[in-house]
């Protein structure tokens, strides 16, 4: 079991007249699963490949139980990584694939069948150690795969979208197996994907990344709830939050489109006139007279999604080019063209700097900040 330490990392490609890290500080605690999320080519890959010793780190360092491994080879780092391209030996059974890397280390016969027999174990394989690759579903080819990363029993797992060439109703399977996994033999993990759901219940924590730059680390709900920036707080939730322009007005009120406004205090005092960025999520808006304190807000339905459980209403902020989506129940119906009034949960909004797109200040109300 071991700490990874990743200090001021920055990563240059050569002939790329960018930096695809720029400098990136985490330090994820022995047993701690963190998943690195964000868009594709924001640098995940090349992070994760760096604590493996895939990639050379351009500057700063990242050590792995307390030692600096900058210019150590993968193979002396004791990680162990599981790709999305999980290539096994074809013509290999179960067995020989997941014994393969042992067999390589020269680890004496009795010792490796017991670490097979135990990751089989685990992963609920015995009945398929003598098969091909062949003969298995997808989900059990990625279990063995796995399985080729435990019996190394290294100190972390390093794992690049290993569920994403899977089926959605598999991988959903998959996601609560590596969870259960990661409890039970509480390994550091580091965890890349930009599957938002599967990030959220994974992580211990997780860093969203945008353009080389750790935009926050956080828990999820951390992450959730107080969104440190616009991106974070557009990327994580879906459908994303509702962004409006808003002014601060006199005693921390701020004004929004169509003359609707945030109560006083909810911005800094003396800030009047200053332009701000006002974050709203979907879930919370809600019905008007379904007894939810809050702010009152009439939209004008563009359309509504019906999805069974949740109805997604679209429309705009009445009188105004301000799009809205509202999460309302199942049971809500909407028609085009209708004003429909809705309450803003009170205190559910998240103030951002125009410029920097940082948030400004923490909310009043009900969105108390989760412990630490
Ligand atoms: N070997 C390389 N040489 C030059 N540029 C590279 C190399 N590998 C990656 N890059 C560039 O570095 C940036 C980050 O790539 P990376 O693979 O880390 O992204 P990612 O976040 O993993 O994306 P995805 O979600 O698509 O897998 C991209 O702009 C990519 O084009
Ligand atoms: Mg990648």
């Amino acid at each position: 079991m071991a700490t990874v330490d990743i200090r001021a990392v920055r990563k240059t490609y050569p002939g790329l007249p960018f930096e695809v890290i720029k400098g990136i500080d985490c330090a994820i605690a022995d047993g701690e699963l963190l998943v690195m999320l964000g868009p594709s080519g924001c640098g995940k890959s090349t992070l994760l490949r760096m604590v493996a010793g895939l990639e050379r780190i351009s500057q700063g360092e990242i050590a792995i139980a307390g030692r600096v491994v900058n210019d150590l080879e993968p193979k002396d780092r004791n990680i162990a990584m599981v790709f999305q391209n999980y290539a096994l030996y074809p013509h290999m059974s179960v067995y020989a694939n997941m014994s393969y890397g042992l067999r390589i280390q020269r680890l004496p016969k009795a010792e490796i069948d017991r670490r097979v027999r135990d990751a089989a174990a685990i992963l609920e394989l015995e009945p398929f150690l003598q098969r091909k690759p062949r003969a298995l579903s997808g989900g059990q080819r990625q279990r063995v795969a796995m399985g080729r990363a435990i019996v190394r029993e290294p100190d972390v797992f390093l794992f690049d979208e290993p569920l994403s060439n899977l089926d959605a109703k598999l991988r959903t399977q998959m996601r609560v197996e590596i969870k259960r996994l990661q409890q039970r033999l509480a390994t550091t993990s580091l965890y890349v994907t930009h599957d938002q759901v599967e990030a959220m219940t994974l992580a211990d924590r997780l860093m969203v990344m945008r353009d080389g730059v750790a935009e926050q680390i956080g828990t999820p709900m951390e992450v959730y709830t107080h969104p440190a920036t616009v991106f974070v707080g557009g990327f994580i939730g879906a459908p994303a939050m509702n962004f409006l322009q808003g002014e601060v007005a006199e005693g921390g009120a701020v004004r929004l489109p169509g003359g609707v406004a945030l109560p006083a205090g909810t911005a800094a005092p003396g800030q009047a006139g200053r332009p701000v960025t006002v974050g709203i999520r979907p879930e919370h808006l809600a019905p008007a007279g379904e007894g939810v304190p809050g702010l009152p807000v009439t939209l004008t339905v563009d359309l509504a999604e019906a999805l069974g459980a949740d109805t997604l209403v679209h429309g705009r902020l009445a009188g105004t080019d301000t799009s809205l989506i509202a999460r309302l129940a199942g049971h809500v119906q909407a028609r085009s063209g209708e004003a429909m009034a809705l309450t803003v949960t009170d205190g559910a909004w998240h103030l951002f700097d125009v410029e920097s797109g940082r948030r400004l200040a923490d909310t009043v109300g009900r969105l108390a900040k989760p412990a630490a």
